[in-house]
């Protein structure tokens, strides 16, 4: 426990942390990589490059002081770090390589500002946070090597089946090599997949949220092609699994983890709400709530650029045309620029981006819980819509496909 001195220490360096928080961590990064290189594959080196893992760092200690005398305020915040972490596989040895360069950079960044006393504060403060996630990392590792099918680490996978979803989406059937099960994860949850980046000469990690409901002899992931663009490289391991991962070949994949997923525990109605690839973890709870014919009114709401690029379209085309026997399933899809070949096949319900406003009084149930993903900038204006609408913050569940989460 932090005594009061080093709490006024620790929230003495807020204003710094706010000003170069960023300068810190990216010190720190280059620090820590110079001194364990072993590291360097566990992190996206993509994210290195832009900047957005030092800036998901900077946000999450300078948090942490800021809030370090009700450090509970972060628990939800915690808990998406602990999951993303055990994923990555995180061990709790790990905390004391970054509490050392982390301490280091500190003294080195704010050079005579750094007081011996400043500096033996932020150590008690950083073992009391990675306490707290170390501790919640080996519940979560536990959990996982426990369940029926569940394993820790890595575990060599078979791509057994690669099906176009659309233009830009293929999906992964994923078999143990070991022929044993896989476990029961809730439904909005993701995998770690490890692969290796011949040009970079190391393995990278990403995560994929599994796009089928749970309970099949398979993991599925739907992976968008990241092309890139003139100003933008492509992406690493998206055009590697589209690319050069063929049926037959072997990945790595970390147990399911994450805190998104369908919270089955309730009656209330679901609504989906995706843009883009993010439609990946809400086809899961879709297909769960299908699957075990769950009596809550579901509606989904999905906007993509056009039907080109519109993932499970026939799927959903299916279940549009034939409504499914017991479930209270609507769907309201949004192209941005359909072509005149969605017009004839009906194969959406508006166009122009998506609009609450204009469904909230017939579609939008004040007691429903809402699931968001997609573009972070489409999930903050959609999460402000919803708040503006009058739906409760604590029924509104997003999930970010980066680092730093969603701050709406
Ligand atoms: C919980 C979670 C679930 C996810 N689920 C899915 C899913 O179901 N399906 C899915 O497709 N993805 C999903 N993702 C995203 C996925 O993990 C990867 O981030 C994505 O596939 C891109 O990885 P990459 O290696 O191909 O691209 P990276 O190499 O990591 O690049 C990421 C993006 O940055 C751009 N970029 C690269 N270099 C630069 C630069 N110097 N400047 C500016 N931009 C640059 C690239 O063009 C690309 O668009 C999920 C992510 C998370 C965290
Ligand atoms: C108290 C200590 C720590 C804090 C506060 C912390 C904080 C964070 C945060 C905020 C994220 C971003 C989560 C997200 O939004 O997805 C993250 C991700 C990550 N963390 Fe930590 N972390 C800590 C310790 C560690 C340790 C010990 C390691 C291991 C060396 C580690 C490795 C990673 C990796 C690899 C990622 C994913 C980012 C990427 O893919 O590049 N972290 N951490």
């Amino acid at each position: 426990m932090l005594d009061n001195a080093a709490r006024e220490l620790v929230k003495a360096t807020v204003p710094v942390l706010q000003q170069h928080g960023v300068t810190l961590t990216r010190h720190f990064y280059a620090r820590m990589f110079a001194h364990h290189p072993e590291l360097m594959p566990v992190f996206n080196q993509t994210s290195q490059k832009t900047g957005s893992q030092q800036q998901a760092l900077a946000m999450a200690v300078l948090a942490y002081a800021e809030h370090i005398d009700h450090p509970e305020v972060l628990l939800p915040v915690l808990k998406l770090i602990a999951n993303k972490h055990v994923s990555l596989g995180i061990r709790a040895e790990h905390y004391a390589i970054v509490g050392k360069h982390l301490l280091a950079s500190i003294k080195e960044v704010l050079g005579d500002a750094a007081s011996d006393a400043l500096i033996d504060a932020w150590a008690a403060a950083y073992t009391q946070l990675a306490d707290i996630l170390i501790a919640q990392e080996q519940q979560l590792y536990q959990h996982a090597v426990n369940q029926e099918g569940g394993w820790s680490g890595w575990r060599s996978f078979i791509v057994e089946k690669k099906v176009k979803e659309s233009d830009e989406i293929t999906s992964f059937y994923l078999k143990p090599r070991d022929g044993g099960k896989v476990p029961l994860y809730a439904a909005g949850q993701y995998i770690s997949v490890k692969l290796p980046v011949p040009s970079m000469e190391m393995t990278q990690t990403r995560q994929y949220s599994l796009s089928a409901a749970p309970g099949k002899a398979t993991l599925r992931i739907s992976v968008k092609n990241e092309r890139g663009t003139t100003s933008r490289p492509r992406g690493v391991v998206s055009s590697l699994l589209h690319d050069s991962v063929e049926e037959g070949n072997l990945i790595d994949v970390a147990p399911p983890m994450g805190d998104y997923y369908l919270h089955e525990d309730r009656d209330t109605p679901v609504v989906l709400i995706s843009a883009g690839v993010g439609i990946t973890p809400h086809w899961a709870m879709l297909e769960r709530l299908i699957e075990t014919r769950s009596p809550r009114q579901i509606l989904l709401i999905h906007a993509c650029r056009h039907g080109g690029v519109h993932g499970f379209k026939q799927q959903l085309q299916q279940w549009r045309q034939a409504p499914i026997a017991s479930c209270a399933l609507n769907t309201i899809v949004y192209y941005e620029n359909p072509r005149d070949s969605d017009r004839l096949a009906s194969d959406y319900d508006r166009s122009g981006r998506l609009q609450l406003d204009e469904i909230a009084s017939s579609h939008l149930p004040p007691d429903a819980d809402y699931y968001l993903c997609g573009p972070v900038a489409f999930m903050q204006e959609q999460i402000g819509n919803l708040k503006r609408l009058g739906i409760d913050p604590l029924k509104i569940y997003s999930e970010a496909f980066g680092s730093g989460g969603v701050v709406a």
